[in-house]
């Protein structure tokens, strides 16, 4: 039996959809009390030993609000003692080399604990232009992401999701970890030229300056903590650190990863109306 945390997250939601069609049983679990769903929340230790039982195989997320890896100690350490056969972790682009970043933490502790593991390290996410930065793109037709002329290799979370069940439900993917991207890198430049193409209305970049970031987001209501974990985000991209492209995700998938313009072009309506039903 699979759990699938996160299920109702970006990634946790295309898992679901993938083992759906692969017809494999599995089971989810919320941190919202009183629904159907398991109940797991890992801010609450005495919720996770009842929601591993029976358990054979976890994916694993950890939600971006908990940064210490103290939340994930007790998760990890009842995946040892009920007999999880293997945890599928999703990690972070570079995590191996970055070792201040809270997957990197959580990545070691599951090592430890010498469960099977598989960890997905992905670049940023395409769905982050509707969720994130969806707001700018609608209602001022901008990007608004302190990223300079940096180029990112975009992934698509229903790539992600595909490659999940696979390491679920397939042999040969214990103890491996794979650096998953898309096959281009673009900067955020390329990328209004691409919804400027599809939406039929201009789209700029506008390359704001970190301060005038961090003022916008602030007034949008915005947590401290948050504009800054962005704003490292779009530094490491303006640095030229998230450019790397990789093979990994194509030879996992057999298939071409989905591309910017794909995504573009699937998410025509969510773009042009700012809702993102997912
Ligand atoms: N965005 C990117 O570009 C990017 C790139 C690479 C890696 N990542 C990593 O991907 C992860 C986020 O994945 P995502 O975008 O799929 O997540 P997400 O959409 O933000 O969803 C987070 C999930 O966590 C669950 N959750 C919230 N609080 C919880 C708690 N206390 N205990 C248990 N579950 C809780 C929520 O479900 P319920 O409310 O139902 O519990 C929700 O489904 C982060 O670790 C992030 O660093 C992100």
């Amino acid at each position: 039996m699979i759990l699938v945390t996160g299920a109702n997250g970006n990634v946790g939601r295309e898992v679901v959809k993938e083992l759906q069609r692969l017809h494999c049983e599995f089971k989810l679990s919320t941190h919202r009390k009183n629904t159907d769903h398991i109940y797991l929340d890992f801010e609450d230790p005495s919720s996770i030993r009842p929601a591993l039982q029976g358990i054979k195989k976890l994916f694993l997320i950890r939600p971006p609000h908990l940064a210490d890896k103290k939340y994930f100690e007790p998760v990890i350490e009842a995946a040892k003692e009920v007999g999880i056969e293997q945890i599928v972790f999703l990690s972070l682009l570079g995590a191996e080399k970055n070792k201040i970043v809270p997957h990197a933490k959580i990545e070691d502790l599951i090592i430890q604990s010498r469960i099977p593991y598989t960890f997905l390290r992905p670049s940023f996410f395409m769905q982050n232009l509707l969720t994130q930065h969806g707001d700018e793109l609608l209602n001022e037709q901008i990007i608004f992401v302190p990223a300079g002329q940096g180029k990112t290799s975009f992934i698509d979370v229903r790539d992600i999701g595909v490659v999940a069940a696979k390491a679920l439900t397939e042999s040969g993917h214990r103890f491996k970890a794979y650096s998953l991207t898309g096959k281009e890198a673009l900067s955020y430049y390329d990328v209004a030229r691409l919804l400027t193409k599809h939406l039929q209305k201009e789209i700029r970049y506008t390359n704001p300056s970190i301060l005038a970031f961090w003022r916008k987001m602030r007034k949008k209501g915005l947590k401290r903590d948050f504009i800054i974990v962005m704003i490292g985000i779009y530094t490491t991209a303006k640095l030229g650190l998230a450019k790397t492209v990789t093979n990994e995700l194509k030879e996992l998938l057999g298939r071409e990863p989905i591309t910017m313009e794909e995504f573009i072009k699937d998410n025509l309506e969510a773009f042009m109306i700012g809702f993102y039903s997912r």
